[in-house]
C-alpha cells in the first residue's frame, strides 16, 4: 500500500515511523512519501496561501500551488483523499474498504482551508475524523494511514484485526495477561480451563455485554454466533 501525503508539514509525520508502522515501512508493506506542498510555490518568499475572496477571517491555501504539487506525482490509478471536517466520519468500514486499494494520496489542509476549485478537480473522496475542527490535515492523515495500514497483509499478527472492536460491529471483550491475581482480582476463571469453545462463547458474550453498557447504539449490529 503506498500513501502519498501532499502537506505543508512534513516533519509532523515522525510518529508513523515508530513502532508496527515503522516495521512495515522497514519491510517495505507500506510506502508513506512525504510531499512538501511548498515546494511547489512560484513565489519568492514561498508563499502558499491568500486571503479569501469576499473577505473573512484566516488564509485559504492557493489552487495553483496543491494542484502542482498532485501532478507531481504519479496519480493514474491512485484515490485521492482530501482530510476535511466536511467528509464522511472515519469508521472501520471505511477503513477496511480503504485498505483494498493500492495507492492513497492524503491531502492535508491547513488555516481556514483550501480553495474549492482544485479540490473540485482532484479530489475524489473527502473523511473527517469527527465533528470538530483541527488546524491541519495532518492529524487525520496519521490517523488514517495507521487505521488503514493495520488491514495490509504482514502488518500485524492474522487475525489480529478480525476479532477486535468494530470488526463485528461490537466492541472487543475484556482481555487479561499475567500475573494471574493483581491487587487480589483474579483473573476470570473461564480463561484458565483450555476449554477453546467454553471460552469463545464467554468472549462473545462479554463482548455484548460491553457493547450493551459502552455503545448500546451499536448494539443493532449485532452478530452473535450463539
Ligand atoms: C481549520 S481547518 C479548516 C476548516 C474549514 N474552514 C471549515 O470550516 O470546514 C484546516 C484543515 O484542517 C483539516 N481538518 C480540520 N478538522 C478536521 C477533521 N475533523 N477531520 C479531518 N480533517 C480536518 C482539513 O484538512 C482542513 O482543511
Amino acid at each position: 500500500m503506498k500513501f502519498d501525503v501532499l502537506t505543508l508539514f512534513p516533519e509532523m509525520f515522525e510518529p508513523v515511523k515508530q513502532s508496527i508502522l515503522g516495521r512495515a515501512i522497514e519491510k517495505k508493506l507500506i510506502e508513506v512519501n512525504l510531499i512538501n506542498i511548498r515546494d511547489f510555490s512560484k513565489d519568492k518568499h514561498k508563499k502558499v496561501d491568500d486571503t479569501p475572496y469576499g473577505g473573512g477571517a484566516g488564509m485559504i491555501m492557493k489552487p495553483d500551488v496543491v494542484y502542482d504539487a498532485y501532478k507531481s506525482i504519479e496519480h493514474e490509478n491512485a484515490k485521492v483523499i482530501y482530510l476535511s471536517p466536511q467528509g464522511h466520519t472515519l469508521n472501520q468500514k471505511i477503513v477496511e474498504r480503504l485498505s483494498k486499494e493500492n495507492h492513497l494520496i492524503l491531502l492535508c489542509g491547513h488555516y481556514e482551508g483550501i480553495d474549492q476549485r482544485v479540490l473540485d478537480k482532484i479530489v475524489d473522496e473527502e473523511i473527517s475524523i469527527g465533528d470538530y475542527v483541527l488546524t491541519g490535515g495532518e492529524i487525520p492523515a496519521m490517523v488514517l494511514i495507521d487505521s488503514v495500514s493495520r488491514y495490509v497483509e504482514g502488518v500485524l499478527k492474522q487475525n489480529s484485526t478480525q476479532e477486535e472492536s468494530f470488526s463485528n460491529g461490537l466492541l472487543e471483550y475484556p482481555q487479561y495477561t499475567r500475573p494471574e491475581v493483581f491487587e487480589g482480582e483474579s483473573v476470570p476463571d473461564i480463561l484458565l480451563t483450555g476449554h477453546h469453545q467454553n471460552i469463545e462463547k464467554w468472549r462473545d458474550e462479554k463482548s455484548i455485554e460491553m457493547t450493551k453498557k459502552k455503545r448500546p447504539d451499536l448494539l443493532k449490529n449485532k452478530q452473535s454466533k450463539y
